[in-house]
């Protein structure tokens, strides 16, 4: 795994950015992966700024999200079709019929996954995965537990996740209990991988990540570990338990 190390969220953001704009001007058509969360709103922030003033086109990109909760309309601005659209699409020219996220409101989640499944293949699968971390190691919304070999599938959401994510409602109660997740076979298969992580909090989970090089299912990131392509963006305090920057070891 590389590891670019940065300063701060505001130094994690403008690398991370970089990173995704350099691959877009060296593959115009590239199929990204996006992600949402709190860890990504800067890398977006930094990437409208740089379409605003360097205009690097996203016309011929194609874009296909983790996940999304279930349950949530995409009007609702917690799901992850009004993030997406609030922090990147709207402010940039990728065409609104070349963005793909999982449709939480799906009669038939099962069918739901296929589809996305099918799509993704049809898109000639994804060029660069841009991936947060949970606290508990989950990628995506692939909670620990999950098997390795799963595509697209339904995940009912761990307390601890619900708990993080639920600064975002006015209630715990409020946060879905399931989501439709992009499965971590398909995020190997992704050609490149860019993990991005920032703050204290994370620490722990980095350390996990970089350390030890037990690949387990508890542990989801670990599935990393073997890929041959994974660069990792994390800043002093996410970095504070893997890696010594006096050094730059
Ligand atoms: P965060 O979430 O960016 O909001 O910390 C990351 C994740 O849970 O994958």
């Amino acid at each position: 795994m590389n590891i670019i190390p940065a300063e701060n969220y505001n130094d994690l953001s403008q690398k991370a950015a970089k990173f995704i704009i350099e691959f877009v001007q060296s593959k115009p058509d590239a199929v990204l992966g996006l992600a949402t969360g709190g860890t990504p709103e800067g890398t977006y922030k930094y990437m409208v700024e740089d379409f605003n003033h360097n205009k690097t086109s996203y016309q011929n990109v194609r874009t296909v999200n983790l996940d999304e909760y279930v349950g949530l309309p995409v009007e609702n601005p917690n799901s992850y079709h009004a993030y997406m659209y609030n922090h990147l699409f709207k402010h940039i020219d990728v065409p609104e019929g070349g963005c793909h996220i999982p449709n939480g409101m799906a009669e038939d989640l099962d069918a739901e996954c296929k589809r996305y499944d099918q799509l993704i293949s049809s898109l000639g699968g994804v060029d660069l995965q841009l991936l947060g971390i949970g606290h508990n190691g989950h990628i995506g919304f692939n909670e620990p537990g999950t098997s390795f070999e799963k595509r697209t599938h339904t995940v009912e959401l761990t307390r601890t996740t619900r708990r993080a994510n639920a600064r975002y409602f006015d209630s715990l109660d409020e946060v879905p209990t399931h989501a439709l997740t992009m499965g971590i076979k398909a995020i190997m298969e992704s050609r490149q991988i860019l993990l991005i992580a920032s703050g204290k909090d994370k620490a722990e989970a980095m350390r996990r990540l970089i350390k030890e090089e037990n690949i387990s299912e508890d542990f989801p990131a670990s599935s990393l570990q073997a890929h041959s392509h994974v660069t990792i963006i994390a800043d002093r305090e996410a970095l504070s338990l893997a890696y010594n920057y006096e050094r730059r070891a």
